[in-house]
């Protein structure tokens, strides 16, 4: 891999293909591939009218738009501008009123089993308005109004989803903040967006334990958080929590003196629906804009396309709402889709590790949704529980987050899918708001190892560093050359990095990040991130956050994280470090430095290996080479080009570091 990144080698090649299965073809709502192939290249030569019917077709629209498209303010896309909608209208309301009442929008399970059955939450598409009704009250009752920030820090709860569509009822912006993530994070959030009000539990289960997320919130507002006024909690796990006279107010009771009852307010298509967190390059999290109308017609037509969603479908995205797939696809895509669809709150290995099959087996999971990191983790647990359980229910698999190898594909498509499901991959990002790339799997062949081709109405492109597209097979930069509804409108509070991420590095071009290639058939084969932001677990983590957090700690004078290639999670982090001066490295400080980063972010954040060196790493300008460090972590040597390093000593030295 060259420096500068432009140019990335594939040696990645498969020859296996997957043709739709004849029984799921037949059964399929997209199943003849003349049909599909027409869809493709008429959405190809107008985009802009495929969506238009798209935005008509899907959603219900208070005020019908009569512009498509606007890119006179371009890198800022307007969609279907002068319509007006609301999205809870649109997951709930048009449901009840058109013979969906009584059909289960969220069927949940909570963690903990005490040698019983589960507890299991279903709530039909009417008892889950009802409660979105109640919530949007609260809301209201204690001062929120259309545009204040809303912070959800909650476990993976019905109340979660509950909490977002009663946002979207009233229109007021909601931040889903993870529940791993540690107090300095939550605030750093929460003052980013200027958070009115924060939504939390008492606690979460998690591999039986209670998670503490009204300490955590409590310790977040301690102090420096001018925007919040009030709390809501609910109650999940009931143990004691400290309640802030005047801030904090219980979620049930709440409830209780509301009612069932208000539509929802419409909104302009472009008004801000949610701010979602993801890291980029710099140590402060981007806070990507999604809105109205694009946003939702691009999960729900994405999510009827690539799912084949059914009515009798009882479809299971494995992902937390804290990030974009819980957003698009556990919550606005399959609601207003009017699917059924199931949460776990709980660890895939509690209590023991047949609970995802055993959930699959009672539940008649139809459509089952998970990332690479995960497969790898149920492939190293062995069969054995998979063998054990009655997994025919499964019609469809995906997974999403980071390439799938294909070993783990075809893993996932005998063991898991039994050899008679297609697997979606699905290849997409936090800022384009749901599924670019992803096979139409009633009328396409699956290839492991790639998510295939772009969904109709997008259009990627392969370029070199001078932004010129690249022949088959030839690796460079993925680009978007014509905006989609559900792409990011901007970076909450710093449009500048909006432009300069996006826009800048390719002209004319939304710049993915990602460093690809496409094959002569036109898969697209996606090589991983350019830059240094890390994938650990499906989940990117910028390496300046956890830099910043290590040199955070007294004895630590500098930090360089890295990732090498890791089985389980996709990518392990290593940190290199360097500490102050004349500071003696003490046995225990290692697991010290993981712990104070698993605190300041969060444990997903957590080095895997930490290794001290005397200094590390520069050019001559005082950039640390990453490079030269993901060798030495990833192969234990060093033999790219080392021309511009300032100190060769340096690397020597960092050969033989250790902890
Ligand atoms: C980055 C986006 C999309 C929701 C989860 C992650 C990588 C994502 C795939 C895939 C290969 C993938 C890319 C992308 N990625 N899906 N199917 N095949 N790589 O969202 O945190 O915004 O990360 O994840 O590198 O740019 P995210």
């Amino acid at each position: 891999m060259k420096d500068n990144n432009d140019t990335i080698t594939s040696t990645l090649t498969e020859e296996r293909r997957f043709a739709p299965p004849a029984a799921f073809a037949a059964r399929a709502q997209l199943g003849d591939p003349a049909q599909a192939q027409a869809l493709r290249e008429a959405a190809a030569s107008d985009p802009v009218a495929y969506w238009s019917d798209a935005a008509r077709q899907e959603l219900r629209w208070t005020k019908p738009f009569t512009q498509g498209l606007d890119w006179s303010r371009a890198p800022h896309a307007q969609w279907f501008a002068d319509g007006e909608l609301n999205v809870s209208d649109n997951c709930l309301d048009r449901h009840c009123e058109s013979g969906r009442l009584h059909k289960a929008a969220l069927i949940w399970e909570g963690e903990p089993v005490n040698g019983n059955e589960p507890e299991v939450r279903t709530l039909t598409y009417g008892q889950l308005r009802a409660q979105v009704q109640r919530a949007a009250q609260v809301l209201t009752r204690l001062g929120v109004q259309k545009g204040d920030r809303v912070a959800i820090y909650l476990p993976l709860i019905p109340e979660a989803a509950i909490a977002m569509l009663a946002c979207a009822r009233i229109g007021a912006v909601h931040s889903v903040i993870f529940g791993g993530f540690s107090a300095e994070s939550l605030r750093d959030r929460i003052n980013d967006a200027g958070a009115k009000l924060v939504i939390t539990a008492d606690g979460g289960w998690r591999r039986g334990q209670a998670l503490r997320l009204k300490d955590v919130v409590d310790e977040a507002l301690g102090h420096r958080t001018p925007t919040v006024t009030s709390v809501l909690v609910v109650q999940r796990t009931g143990h004691d929590v400290a309640m802030s006279a005047g801030r904090d107010h219980w979620w049930h009771e709440h409830m209780e003196a509301s009612k069932a009852t208000g539509t929802s307010v419409p909104v302009p298509a472009e008004h801000p629906l949610f701010i979602l967190y993801t890291s980029g390059t710099t140590g402060k999290p981007k806070g990507i804009l999604h809105t109205t109308g694009g946003y939702l017609t691009h999960v729900t037509r994405t999510f009827k396309q690539v799912f084949d969603i059914r009515d009798d479908d009882l479809y299971w995205c494995t992902a937390d709402v804290g990030w974009i797939t819980g957003h698009s696809y556990v919550v606005y895509g399959p609601l207003s889709a009017g699917a059924t669809v199931f949460l776990y709150e709980g660890a895939p290995a509690f209590p023991d590790k047949n609970r995802f099959w055993d959930i699959i087996e009672r539940h008649r999971i139809s459509i089952f949704y998970t990332a690479p990191t995960a497969l790898r983790t149920f492939m190293a647990w062995g069969e054995a529980p998979i063998l054990k359980h009655d997994l025919s229910s499964l019609r469809l698999l995906g997974t999403v987050g980071e390439p799938i190898n294909p070993a783990a594909w075809v893993w996932y498509h005998e063991v898991i899918g039994g050899g008679r499901c297609p697997i979606v991959d699905t290849w997409w990002q936090t800022e384009t708001g749901g599924i670019l790339i992803a096979p139409l799997p009633g009328v396409q062949a699956c290839v492991p190892g790639t998510a295939t081709l772009p969904l109709p109405g997008i259009l990627p492109d392969i370029v070199g560093p001078d932004g010129a597209s690249q022949p088959a097979n030839a690796g460079g930069l993925l680009v978007l050359k014509h905006p989609w509804p559900g792409m990011a409108r901007t970076i909450w509070g710093d449009d500048a990095r909006f432009k300069d991420t996006y826009f800048s590095r390719v002209p004319g071009s939304y710049f993915t990040g990602d460093g690809a290639r496409r094959d002569s058939d036109g898969n697209f084969w996606i090589m991983g991130r350019v830059d240094d932001v890390l994938n650990v677990s499906g989940h990117r983590i910028g390496t300046m956050e956890v830099e910043s957090a290590l040199v955070s700690h007294p004895l630590v004078a500098e930090a360089a994280v890295v990732g090498r290639p890791d089985l389980l999670t996709g990518q392990a982090l290593v940190a290199f470090v360097t500490l102050n001066l004349g500071t003696p490295q003490h046995p225990g400080l290692a697991e010290d430095l993981r712990q104070h980063v698993s605190r300041e972010i969060g444990a997903l954040a957590r080095p895997a290996e930490v290794r001290f060196a005397a200094a590390l790493p520069k050019t001559r300008s005082g950039k640390i080479m990453r490079r030269l460090l993901r060798e030495l972590a990833g192969q234990g040597t060093v033999s790219g080009d080392t021309s511009t390093l300032e100190d060769l000593s340096v690397l020597e030295a960092l050969r033989t570091a250790d902890e």
